[in-house]
């Protein structure tokens, strides 16, 4: 097979052009970072975990008539994805404190907040993902009111969805980031759900113990990785057969 045309390569993912014209093949990696990858790591199995997570999220949304980039899942590790352009913001919803905003705030982490919140970063990593106001993202173009009001609209959709789920599996959602493609069908421009949606986008706790089940475990030091995102995985019957990133082998003499 002729080799691919790699388009971008991430900090966790790759993207290659796609065999149709106006998609992607989007590849999860097992590399982790942290702290605008100051810390990093190979965690094995993590995008195979990623992979199937954001398929679960994609077509869930799909299902209840979010638009998302998501097509299809090619093998264990890529999917086929809708080519989009990128507003270059993260949007992040919170419902619980944690975080930057609980540092900021000096609020306790896992604090309930009065109503989700929706903010915004600009994605630039020599900048370190700035948080910019509503103003800034309309002044300097990235996006026009109508489209602000729309991804406002898109991310709660997301929250409701994703929060139900999790809480179906004793998962609480204290907040997570999506990213926004703009496609075009002829002239007629549609925002959509892009990137991914897995635990190191989100934060995620055991409703009971608090316990995190996301990228928290790596940025602080507070587990094995694998481990909890195998367990996100598990409780949502989404556990690749065979893949799974069991124990290691252990040499017998
Ligand atoms: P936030 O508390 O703002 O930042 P940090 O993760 O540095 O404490 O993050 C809120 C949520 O959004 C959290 O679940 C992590 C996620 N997020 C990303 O995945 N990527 C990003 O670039 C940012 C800014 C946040």
């Amino acid at each position: 097979m002729a080799r691919r045309k790699l388009v971008y390569e991430g900090k966790a993912k790759i993207l290659y052009e796609g065999p149709e014209p106006g998609t992607l093949v989007q590849y999860f990696k097992d590399d982790a970072t942290a702290f605008n990858a100051e810390k990093k790591d190979v965690i094995d199995g993590k995008g195979v975990l990623n992979n199937r997570l954001s398929e679960f999220f994609m077509t869930g949304l799909q299902r209840i008539g979010v638009p998302t980039h998501f097509i299809k899942r090619l093998n264990m590790r890529e999917q086929l994805i809708r080519q989009v352009e990128i507003i270059p913001l993260e949007v992040i919803v919170r419902n619980f404190a944690a975080g930057t905003m609980a540092k900021r705030l000096g609020l306790e982490e896992g604090t309930p907040l009065p109503r989700p919140i929706v903010e915004f970063s600009y994605k630039d990593d020599s900048l370190g993902d700035p948080l910019v106001p509503e103003e800034y993202i309309i002044a300097f173009g990235w996006a026009t009111q109508q489209d602000m009001d729309d991804i406002v609209a898109l991310a709660l959709r997301v929250n409701d969805f994703m929060a139900g789920v999790m809480h179906g599996v004793g998962i609480k959602l204290v907040d997570f980031k999506i990213e926004i493609g703009r496609i075009w069908d002829n002239d007629f421009m549609r925002l959509i759900v892009a990137d991914e949606i897995s635990p190191d986008s989100c934060r995620l706790w055991d409703i009971e113990t608090d316990r995190k089940l996301d990228k928290d475990v790596f940025r602080r030091d507070l587990g094995d990785l694998a481990d909890a995102y195998t367990e996100v995985a598990r409780r949502l019957g989404v556990l690749p057969k065979n893949t799974t990133p069991g124990p290691k082998p252990t040499l017998i003499n």
